[in-house]
């Protein structure tokens, strides 16, 4: 197993992406930590299914000292923490519209999710994974590969990642710490459903756009990422360090 005995803290496990990185993370052997401002007991549920442990820790990202609660309560509950996912954002409540009607307190409150909820968490895990080493992943998106319209507060978020996780990468190289970033195409979680029914400009479904331009012509699912995420939190990856996997069927290639 790639992961044995590795504990990994995961946010927005409760649904979607995240839960799905958590059961692949399981089926390596993963003890995991589920963060969310919703119930994960879901999560916890499908991890202990597919063989191992996890908690649920209940965090709002945008507070640093839930963060920090959060890791306290993985070392207390497993020893250690080796691995950050800093998946949590917001996504699925974006409205689609023209950028002159996103508000102050929309770009703002995005940003205090997307952008400094995984400042927090990187603060938080520090000092368990300095002197040891670690691994960190930012899930970014391929939105700011194609520069998708009507939704700049959640492409500017998801390109701030990329830059953050390059600046982070570079300081913690010493510490053994990788950091590194997946940017997903549009993919069916639970959030990437909601939002795609819900726009107010006339523009059809992501998926149905972005499927012709992927060299991989179907839909993605939050499965689709296991391997990728599995593979930066793993020894696998050991040698790789600020770069971002463009995980969206081929459709952008960098
Ligand atoms: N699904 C897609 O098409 C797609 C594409 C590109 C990038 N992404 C990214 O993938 C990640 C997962 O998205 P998803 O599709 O699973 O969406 P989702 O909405 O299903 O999951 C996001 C999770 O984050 C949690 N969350 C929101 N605010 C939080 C906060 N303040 N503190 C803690 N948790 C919080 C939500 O409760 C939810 O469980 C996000 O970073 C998203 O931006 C998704």
């Amino acid at each position: 197993m790639k992961l044995e005995d590795k504990v990994a803290i995961i946010t927005g496990a409760a649904q979607g992406i995240g839960a799905a990185l958590a059961v692949g993370f399981a089926q390596e052997g993963a003890k995991l930590v589920i963060a969310d401002i919703l119930d994960g007991k879901r999560a916890v549920a499908d991890v202990e299914k597919a063989g191992s442990e996890a908690i649920f820790v209940k965090t709002d990202v945008t507070k640093q000292e839930e963060c920090d609660a959060l890791a306290k309560a993985a070392v207390a509950r497993f020893g250690n923490i080796d691995i950050l996912v800093n998946n949590a954002a917001i996504f699925g409540d974006i409205v689609m519209k023209p950028f002159t009607d996103v508000s102050d307190e929309e770009w703002d409150r995005l940003m205090a999710v997307n952008v400094k909820g995984p400042f927090h968490c990187c603060k938080s895990v520090f000092s368990y994974m300095k002197n040891k080493g670690g691994k960190i992943i930012n899930i970014s998106s391929a939105s700011i590969m194609e520069g998708v319209p009507f939704m700049p507060h959640y492409v500017a978020s998801k390109g701030a990642i990329m830059a953050f996780t390059r600046a982070l990468a570079r300081e913690l190289g010493d510490h053994k710490i990788n950091v590194n970033s997946i940017a997903p195409g549009f993919t069916h979680s639970e959030g990437g459903d909601r939002f795609d029914h819900n726009k107010a400009v006339p523009i059809p479904p992501l998926e149905e756009l972005q499927l012709e331009q992927r060299c991989i012509k179907r839909a993605a699912v939050p499965e689709d990422l296991v391997g990728t995420a599995v593979f930066l939190a793993s020894h696998m990856s050991d040698f790789i360090s600020g770069q971002l996997i463009v995980h969206d069927g081929g459709m952008s290639m960098h």
